[in-house]
């Protein structure tokens, strides 16, 4: 029996885009990449640059194309998007990506697509949201990359200042992919041990470094004006986890539906990923502050759906 063909479909071929198609023609997972971007020529260029990796990476089809292609895909990634700038939030790109959006899931849906929409576009979570409302598609089918990005930077910084290999640590960062997110330090581990447990790290050294991780992308956007290796290598696993059907624990921005006393929003929780698109969302044990945080998140996200009318 032929296996089936894992089609990805790759909206915008910026930074982002352009690096997460590097990472997953990496991963092994997809045997066909379709790359569709209104600059046609740079489009064709990577594209053409990209295919050049297949003969080291496993053999996969890179080419350009358009929304019907869509049609037999298990995914689109939508990263097609204006990027933040210094000093500006991500709740401010939400008017200029609304448009974006509105102009790819319309056509993405014509095409017949029945697979799984992955969102990194900012403001993550709100796109996310909008993308499940746009597209009518099941909630299941809809993921933001959300505070996967957060999580990994909150490792980085705990293995730093812990001094021990970042795959040792497990910790995760919910709520909005954005000013309001929170580290869930009660669950986190290092090496299998409680954090709070451990001798040489305090309270108030968490809450600095879940400041650091806060602040990173801003950070990193003041040095280099973008970030996109992070959340490109998060757009990859998930993708992965989809096509391989791998039961993925990660926090994304999943559809709430009741956890944390809310409904009918994205927010960053861990969830498991696997080929049917969000096979669980988790509800993660939170404190009566971070259960407040959580909420409001949603409030301050609401209150931006509202004026985009989504
Ligand atoms: C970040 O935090 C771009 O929102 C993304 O790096």
């Amino acid at each position: 029996m032929n296996k089936e063909k894992h089609k990805v479909i790759l909206v915008g071929d910026g930074a982002v885009g352009s690096s997460f198609a590097f990472s997953i023609l990496q991963s092994g997972g997809v045997d066909e990449l379709v790359i569709v971007d209104i600059k046609k020529d740079h489009t064709m260029g990577d594209a053409l640059d990209l295919e050049d990796i297949t003969p080291f990476s496993g053999s996969a089809t890179v080419r350009t194309g358009d929304y019907s292609d869509a049609s037999e895909a298990q995914i689109v990634v939508i990263t097609a998007g204006v990027p933040r700038k210094p000093g500006e939030t991500r709740l401010d790109l939400v008017e200029k990506n609304t448009k974006i959006l509105e102009s790819i899931i319309s056509p993405v849906v014509q095409s017949g697509f029945k697979g799984c929409f992955v969102v990194s576009a900012n403001p993550v979570d709100i796109l996310t949201t909008m993308t499940q409302r746009l597209s009518g598609f099941p909630k299941e089918r809809v993921i933001g990359t959300g505070t996967s990005l957060d999580s990994a930077r909150l490792q980085v910084a705990l293995a730093h200042k812990l001094d021990v290999d970042v795959r040792e640590i497990n910790a995760y960062v919910l709520g909005e992919h954005g000013d309001s997110s929170f580290a869930n330090f009660d669950e986190a581990k290092v090496a299998g041990e409680a954090i709070r447990d451990i001798q040489n790290i305090t309270d108030d050294d968490l809450l600095e470094l879940e400041s650091e991780v806060k602040k990173k992308g801003g950070k990193i956007i003041g040095y280099k004006g973008a970030t996109f290796y992070g959340v490109a290598m998060s757009l990859g696993i998930i993708c992965k986890a989809i096509l391989m059907n791998e039961d993925l624990v990660l926090p994304v921005s999943a559809p709430l539906d009741g956890q944390y006393g809310l409904k009918n929003i994205y927010l960053g929780t861990v969830s498991i990923i696997n080929g049917n698109g969000i096979q669980q969302v988790l509800e993660v044990p939170l404190s009566e502050e971070e259960t407040k945080k959580m909420q409001h998140s949603a409030y301050e996200m609401n209150k931006v759906l509202e004026e985009v009318k989504a």
